[in-house]
């Protein structure tokens, strides 16, 4: 499959970034807190919170979780009702644990320092090659390849338009060779904060999303109604106080898939179950 990426010539390299990096000098992000700082602790904190949960939320829950987490000690000896409790409104709560979890095996493997391989970053607790080579790069502006939904988004979009529908979905691999190919070794973190935002700004202007010919892509089931929200729900319920099932249920209508949801947190370690309560882990 890799060899359907084309060898793009220097002139359509060049004629790329141009545009990219105009879009950039006018429309781009240029004061999202996690952009003025090198610091590895901080840039891991963002792009986890980053991964599943948009821009506008995260600005209001980054200083929060930061000024209770100050340093990677902290996260690493609080309590995980303590950080589900600062997690809450982010959604996706098995992230704050894998958070504490992955602060607690960087105090004790690593004397507390973020380490600086791909290979040691990814057996991090909820940690994947996306994290791993955003913090390489944002941190320690290394020129690493990755891609998410946003830069996903603009090279299929700029390189395959809407050819690609007939002979079959595109891969992540295919894309990862066209960022490859059109890197900015010079500045590799202006060059990805430019594509994420303009890969952010595409749906409005072109009105559709190319990621739907991506092999990768998931529609979005709508967050309202959903598991998700069921399983958030019962953690801001039991942050007060350990419930019964009975009251639990009570708190939430009789939702029918609430002993489903207690189960799936349990499994998840983010509660547990003792003397006929549910409590946060
Ligand atoms: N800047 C750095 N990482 C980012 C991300 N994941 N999303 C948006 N802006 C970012």
């Amino acid at each position: 499959m890799l060899s359907k990426s084309p060898k793009l010539t220097p002139a359509r390299i060049k004629a790329f970034q141009s545009q990219i990096c105009a879009f950039y000098r006018h429309s781009g992000r240029h004061n999202l807190p996690w952009r003025k700082t090198k610091n590895p602790y901080k840039i891991l904190i963002s792009e986890v919170m980053l991964q599943q949960t948009q821009v506008a939320r995260v600005l209001r829950k980054y200083p929060e979780f930061l000024e209770a987490f100050s340093t990677i000690e902290t996260l690493a000896n609080a309590p995980l009702s303590e950080v589900l409790r600062v997690w809450q409104g982010m959604g996706y709560n098995r992230r704050a644990r894998y958070l504490r979890d992955t602060a607690q095996k960087i105090v004790v493997d690593f004397k507390g320092r973020i380490p600086k391989t791909e290979e040691e970053l990814c057996a991090l607790p909820g940690v994947g090659y996306y994290t791993a080579n955003a913090i390489l790069t944002f941190a320690h502006d290394e020129s690493r390849v990755f891609i998410e939904t946003n830069i996903r988004r603009v090279f299929i979009h700029h390189f395959f338009g809407n050819k690609r529908v007939a002979t079959g979905k595109i891969s992540d691999e295919e894309i990862k060779l066209l960022v490859e190919q059109t890197l900015d070794h010079e500045n590799p973190c202006e060059w990805y904060y430019a594509l994420m935002d303009y890969g952010t700004h595409l749906p409005r202007v072109i009105r559709k999303n190319p990621n739907t010919q991506s092999k990768h892509y998931v529609s979005q089931s709508t967050f309202k109604g959903s598991f998700r929200e069921l399983r958030g729900k019962i953690i801001r319920i039991l942050s007060e106080e350990p419930k019964t099932l009975i009251a639990v249920k009570r708190e939430i209508n009789n939702n029918s898939r609430t002993k489903e949801a207690l189960d799936a947190l349990i499994k998840d370690m983010l509660i547990t179950y003792e003397k006929r309560k549910y409590k946060l882990a």
